[in-house]
């Protein structure tokens, strides 16, 4: 009986530590693993109260306590690019360059931390809040930040090289002049559709289809059903497990949208 009891209380703290586990945020930076649970994050002295005017996720203004990226990141600053990998599969590719820009009057990044004692509303749309760790823009429009670049529910963000150099496959051709659509495309595709797609296996996502392989959309989807896609996929086919969200113009222009259509074009004669 005692022994039951025994290994019953050990079962619920293993389940109690399994728990803790899934609300830490892990840094991987420069060969150093280091963990963080909310309660450690909101106790730092940088700690702040911001708020953000458009918030991406939220789709309303939003205050939150939150700690700077860069200051977290701290002297591994090196890094190229900063892969933020939400619970889901999402997985932004976050330049090094954009984060480091903050310092200097571009727009600022900031870990938003979700306080259990105060928990965050609901996603739209969803039954569960962006929390507990929310990687968001004060200024977005500083630096141009683009609307996938905004991972909730962000589980661990870790040092990498550039993604076109990482996955060589997904670069245009060499001699490409600077000034060509797919060369701009390919920038495109990776802000703002890497987090959830491949592009011939090159990228981390598991959320939508490779647009690579085995077939390369603008293979067997028509330019104008491809163009009416992207910018809202409801406008095309609906279904109730849906996940692809509208670009409209603000977060594609135009200029965006016929250069990624460029690149996957590009892409399906390699
Ligand atoms: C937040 C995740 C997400 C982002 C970002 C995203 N997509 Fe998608 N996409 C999906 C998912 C998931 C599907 C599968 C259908 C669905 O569930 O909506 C999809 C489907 C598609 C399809 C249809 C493929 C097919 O064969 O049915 C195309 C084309 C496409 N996406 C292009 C893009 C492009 C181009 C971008 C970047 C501008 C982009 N997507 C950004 C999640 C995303």
């Amino acid at each position: 009986m005692r022994l039951a009891l025994l290994s019953f209380a050990l079962l619920l703290l293993a389940i109690a530590m399994a728990r803790a586990e899934t609300g830490t945020l892990t840094l991987a930076l420069g060969g150093r693993e280091q963990r963080f649970t909310a309660a450690e994050l909101l106790a730092r002295p940088d700690a702040a109260t911001i708020t953000v005017a458009d918030d991406v996720s939220y789709k309303r203004a939003m205050t939150y306590r939150a700690v700077p990226l860069l200051a977290l990141i701290g002297a591994a600053s090196e890094v190229d690019t900063l892969e933020a990998r939400a619970s889901d599969g999402f997985v932004s590719q976050i330049p090094m360059a954009l984060v480091a820009k903050g310092a200097n009057g571009g727009s600022i990044a900031w870990i938003a931390v979700e306080d259990a004692g105060a928990p965050w509303p609901p996603l739209p749309g969803k039954d569960v809040s962006a929390g507990p760790f929310y990687l968001v823009w004060e200024h977005p429009q500083r630096s141009k930040v683009g609307t996938e670049l905004w991972p909730y529910q962000t589980v661990a963000i870790t040092g990498v090289e550039s993604p076109a150099h990482r996955w060589p496959q997904m670069r245009v051709a060499d001699d490409l002049a600077a000034d060509v659509p797919a060369r701009r495309g390919q920038a495109v595709f990776t802000t703002q559709c890497m987090p959830c797609h491949r592009m011939k296996g090159a990228g981390a996502a598991d959320v939508g289809p490779d647009l690579g392989q085995p077939m390369n959309p603008t293979q067997y989807l028509t330019a104008e059903g491809l163009r009416a896609l992207i910018r809202n996929p409801k406008a095309v086919r609906t279904w109730p497990q849906q996940q692809m969200p509208a670009f409209d113009q603000k977060a594609l222009p135009d200029a965006d949208l016929d250069a990624v259509i460029a690149y996957l074009a590009h892409m399906a004669q390699r």
